[in-house]
């Protein structure tokens, strides 16, 4: 997919908005749209090892007024006219290639100049799942509104002061060299250094960043891994985490690309001794 611009400007410019213009997407954006949507268009890394996974660009007004009042996005998001609506066949992966392939088009109208924000709680699933003609082999991972960007509502800030949007955790929580213990260092690493900064820059589920990444010794082998969140709270973002796996490896893959670093991508776990609440997710090998 292109960009107008670096993939690390847009990765840095996208946040989510949650207040909008109540005006429908211009003709021309919305074909914009509707091509990037479409199913040959999106391909991630992982779509040849898991099912079907299809996005749609669904307006409030093809809801009956009734269902217009039931979108269950609990005034959190106000104003938005449209929203992309993703449904993908239940399989091992297919969150992973979802928050790839959603966080792609995420980045795609963010560069269009449209605002977005991840939603993978706070809708109504039953009525988005009508819309869209969800079969009993498709769930709805997560929706979008997308639109135009107003001035932030003081509920969306008061929101994003609760979540601490803003904030990001450091390097050495996040990032590791060769086990667990040893934090690893930004120097020396060229551009993998702002590869890695791209993944930590990202959205996730209530700000978890669950994502944690093991680069080998001396090699370009970086091993993703989830924290899967405990407590009461945090297990509630729990089945959100493989999304936020698939926006790391997404992020990961766009930056690596733009800098010509030639890699793929493998799931063979390299049996490295874990905590418990640590699972091996994928693998980004340098060729
Ligand atoms: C998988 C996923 C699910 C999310 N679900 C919701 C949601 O249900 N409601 C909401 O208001 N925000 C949701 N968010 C948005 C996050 O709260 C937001 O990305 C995070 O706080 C970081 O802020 P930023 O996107 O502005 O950088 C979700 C994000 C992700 C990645």
């Amino acid at each position: 997919m292109k960009f107008s611009k670096p993939i690390t400007d847009i990765i840095r410019e996208r946040t989510s908005w949650r207040t909008y213009y109540p005006e429908l997407l211009k003709e021309d954006i919305k074909a914009d749209i509707k091509k990037i949507l479409e199913q040959g268009n999106l391909i991630s890394p992982f779509s040849s090892k898991t099912g079907n996974c299809r996005f749609e660009l669904v307006s409030v007004l093809e809801f009956d007024p009734n269902e217009q009042k039931k979108l269950g996005t609990y005034g959190m998001i106000s104003g938005v006219q449209e929203f992309i609506v993703g449904a993908s066949e239940k399989s091992k992966y297919n969150k992973l290639n979802f928050g790839f392939l959603m966080e792609l088009i995420i980045l795609k109208a963010t560069d269009l100049g449209l605002g977005t924000c991840w939603l993978g709680g706070t809708f109504n699933r039953t009525i988005f799942s009508k819309k869209v003609n969800c079969t009993t082999e498709e769930i709805i991972p997560a929706i979008t509104p997308i639109g135009y960007p107003a001035k932030r509502r003081s509920r969306e800030k008061i929101i994003r002061s609760m979540i601490k949007a803003k904030k990001r955790k450091p390097w050495e929580e996040i990032f590791f060299n060769a086990n667990f213990q040893n934090p690893l260092s930004n120097d020396n690493l060229n551009e993998y250094s702002t590869v890695l900064e791209m993944v930590r820059l990202g959205p996730s589920a209530g700000n978890g960043q669950p994502w944690r990444i093991l680069k080998e010794e001396n090699k370009n082998t970086f091993h993703f891994y989830v924290e899967n969140p405990k407590g009461k709270l945090a297990a509630s973002y729990r089945p959100f985490v493989k999304l936020d796996m698939g926006i790391a490896a997404c992020h990961f893959d766009l930056t690596a690309k733009e800098y010509g670093l030639k890699g793929g991508w493998h799931f063979t776990n390299p049996d490295i001794p874990l905590q418990e609440n640590l699972e091996y997710i994928t693998s980004w090998k340098s060729e």
